[in-house]
């Protein structure tokens, strides 16, 4: 069931109106609807009940910290990458033996802090970065759990930017390189390899891609038994993909119902780090039009959102639908445009729209994952809102921000003005 609905022509988020959100908080407004996140991971619950497992969100696509409470909730840890989500996990009630960290460049800092948080798993991704936790652990006299991520060197299908398991990218081990780790653990004193991990790509919609990897990483846990190492968790990463136009992505009962027997021959518990599937489609950004600017050849729909509040389109070419919030007789094709001083800053390209004037409401949908995580204050604009939905209930979770928020941390050096023209400004 979808929750972002016409009724009576207008646009609905679960029983809110989406224009007396729009009026109230104004836009751009990031609006996500509860009962959607909800679903999505029902569906993955119900898909693995039956084998032991953990989730693990994956907060970048979305690190609100009502969204991670919601997480937190349903008993869900999360799959972090850096010091700055630890700490949002944290705030936000995650239980930290659900909590696993990946990510290439770990500093020694936050390797320490997710130590002491009592993290699950370091998904430890060179033998550059082993020795150093190695080393750590020896500092605390403590034995670090982790898993190793192994790039199985496959082809995921998807854009060649968010595609981390083939050969060529910074992610992971080689098998032969994980082979000589298992073959000197015994000198990692501080270190327990309690896992593997994989993580091939995302906005993957075959199930394909992730049998190939996992029959390779399975082969791999035989040859490692037959030396008499075991490996106690799989973790499958994340990148379930979703609709954004015209995809047909397996649902999370169909991808189970194939890679399970794969994992089952591992042995191995699992854990599975979906990001995208879970909210990707449970938000919608709504902004208003500015300005309808006609030229002889092209009808440019001016619009207040911009690629600093979503860059998905300008950095993937990726697809996003676009609703007006009423809907009205007649089309118009235009590019939908903002304000950003690049001509890369467009949410559409020759689309055909229901009319709209100056003043109405529209929503770049799909906008649940990666839309304001990935944003920013380019152009010196303040981020937008974020609203949660649940029911006819509706939630300001993050607050716009202001132009003071633009400035917080920054002052002018005193060599370039004197102190009472300083007081002035500020
Ligand atoms: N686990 C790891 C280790 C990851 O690096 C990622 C995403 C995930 C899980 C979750 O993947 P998901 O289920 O969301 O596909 N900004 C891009 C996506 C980058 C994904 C990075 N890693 C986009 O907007 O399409």
């Amino acid at each position: 069931m979808n929750h972002f609905n016409f009724k009576n022509g207008r646009l609905y988020c679960e029983d809110v109106s989406i224009k007396e959100i729009a009026e109230k908080i104004g836009t751009p407004t990031f609006v996500y609807s509860s009962a959607t996140i909800n679903r999505h991971m029902a569906l993955f619950e119900e898909a693995f009940q039956d084998y032991p497992h953990i989730f693990c969100y994956s907060m970048k696509a979305n690190p609100n910290l009502s969204i991670l409470a919601i997480m937190a909730k349903r008993g869900w840890g999360v799959d972090i990458v850096s010091g700055g989500e630890l700490f949002r996990a944290m705030k936000a009630g995650i239980d930290p033996k659900k909590i696993v960290y990946a990510g290439v460049g770990k500093t020694e800092k936050e390797i320490h802090e997710a130590i002491d948080a009592g993290i699950f798993l370091i998904n430890v991704e060179s033998e550059e970065e082993l020795q150093t936790i190695n080393k750590i652990g020896r500092k605390k006299e403590k034995e670090i759990a982790i898993a190793l991520r192994i790039n199985p060197e496959i082809e995921p299908e998807t854009h060649h930017h968010i595609a981390t398991g083939k050969k060529g990218t910074k992610f992971g081990l080689s098998f032969q390189q994980a082979k000589d780790i298992f073959s000197k653990s015994q000198e990692l004193k501080n270190i327990k390899i309690k896992g593997l991990h994989m993580h091939i790509g995302s906005q993957i919609t075959s199930i394909k891609p992730y049998e190939e990897a996992l029959n390779k990483i399975s082969d791999f846990i035989q040859e490692l038994k037959q030396k008499n190492i075991s490996i106690q968790w799989l973790n499958i990463g994340g990148g379930m993909g979703i609709i954004y136009k015209e995809e047909i992505p397996p649902a999370p009962s169909e991808f189970s119902k194939s890679i399970l027997p794969i994992v089952q021959k591992t042995g191995c518990k699992l854990i599975i780090e979906p990001g995208r599937f879970i909210v990707g489609n449970a938000g919608i950004l709504v902004s208003k039009v500015l300005r309808v600017k006609k030229r002889e050849d092209k009808n440019f729909i001016i619009v207040d959102a911009g690629m600093d509040n979503l860059i998905r389109v300008a950095l993937y070419n990726a697809h996003h639908e676009i609703l007006p919030e009423e809907q009205k007789e007649g089309t118009i094709t235009a590019d939908v445009v903002g304000p950003v001083c690049e001509s890369g800053d467009f949410f559409a390209k020759n689309r055909q729209l229901p009319i709209l004037k100056e003043g109405d409401y529209l929503a770049i949908a799909s906008s649940g994952a990666y839309g304001f995580s990935m944003s920013s204050n380019y152009n010196s604009r303040p981020r937008a809102a974020e609203v949660l939905v649940d029911n006819s209930r509706c939630y300001l979770i993050r607050r716009r921000e202001s132009y003071l928020d633009l400035i917080q941390g920054e002052s002018i050096s005193p060599r370039l003005v004197d102190i009472e023209k300083k007081r002035k400004l500020f």
